[in-house]
């Protein structure tokens, strides 16, 4: 899969893409990431990229010539399933939407900054938008990288066995129920008996019981999901 990022500021997006599961989706070249910079793609002296909003009001809005400049001139060479748009009045990121996201093969991603985008940008170009959440960041690189990283750990021979996606919470709309490691007692903390037990149909049981308890309090909004 490849996933393309238009952003004002790449160098936001330089970190959460090289290390750990992500470096190795790269690397073993099931995922590749691009950051594009929208400056090099502006006409405009000093290479603007955003102007005063028509009718007035605070803070500025990304002009749509430089966003279609750098998306035009990377449709030359990619034909996008989808055009994101990161905007807090998107659609709200779940499990759901990382799993479709993941069977596609590219994705251009595009940052919101400012005061957002002209609206002739989402209107003509942007075939879904996408929020992180009910809260507003400061621009969509943050939001970016959320995405990647859930859509990528999902693509086939991304995670190894003991890293499978199956057993996440969210799959299955349950939360995902409690894990132990060793020792066996660290004070007077036991891990449950019923883990030691190597009866392995008990102990998957025992692990869809709690991920039921568990999502009945903390999420009981997830059992009424389709
Ligand atoms: N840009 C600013 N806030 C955002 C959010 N919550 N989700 C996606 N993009 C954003």
């Amino acid at each position: 899969m490849k996933i393309d990022i238009i952003s004002v500021v790449p160098a936001l997006l330089d970190s959460p893409f090289a290390h750990s599961i992500m470096k190795r989706a790269r690397d073993k070249g099931l995922l590749e990431v691009n950051c594009i910079n929208l400056r090099d793609h502006t006409t405009y002296a000093r290479a603007q990229v955003d102007d005063y909003a028509f009718g007035g009001g605070a803070g500025m809005v990304m002009m749509i010539e430089p966003l279609v400049n750098a998306i035009e001139s990377l449709q030359k060479h990619t034909s996008y399933d989808e055009i994101i748009f990161l905007t807090p009045d998107g659609e709200t990121f779940n499990q759901q939407t990382a799993n479709q996201l993941s069977l596609k093969n590219n994705l251009l991603l595009i940052c919101g900054h400012y005061k957002g985008v002209d609206q002739r940008l989402r209107d003509h170009f942007i075939t879904r938008e996408i929020s992180i959440g009910d809260y507003v960041l400061s621009g969509g690189e943050l939001a970016a990288a959320v995405l990647v990283d859930a859509i990528g750990r999902l693509i086939p021979g991304v995670l190894n066995d003991e890293t499978s996606a199956l057993t996440d919470s969210f799959q299955d709309n349950l939360l995902a129920p409690p894990v132990y490691t060793r020792p066996v007692e660290f004070r007077t903390w036991k891990v449950p008996d019923i883990l030691l037990s190597g009866n392995h149909a008990r102990i998957e049981q025992w692990r869809h019981d709690q991920a039921m308890l568990r999502t009945a309090e903390r999420r009981p909004d997830l059992l009424n999901r389709e």
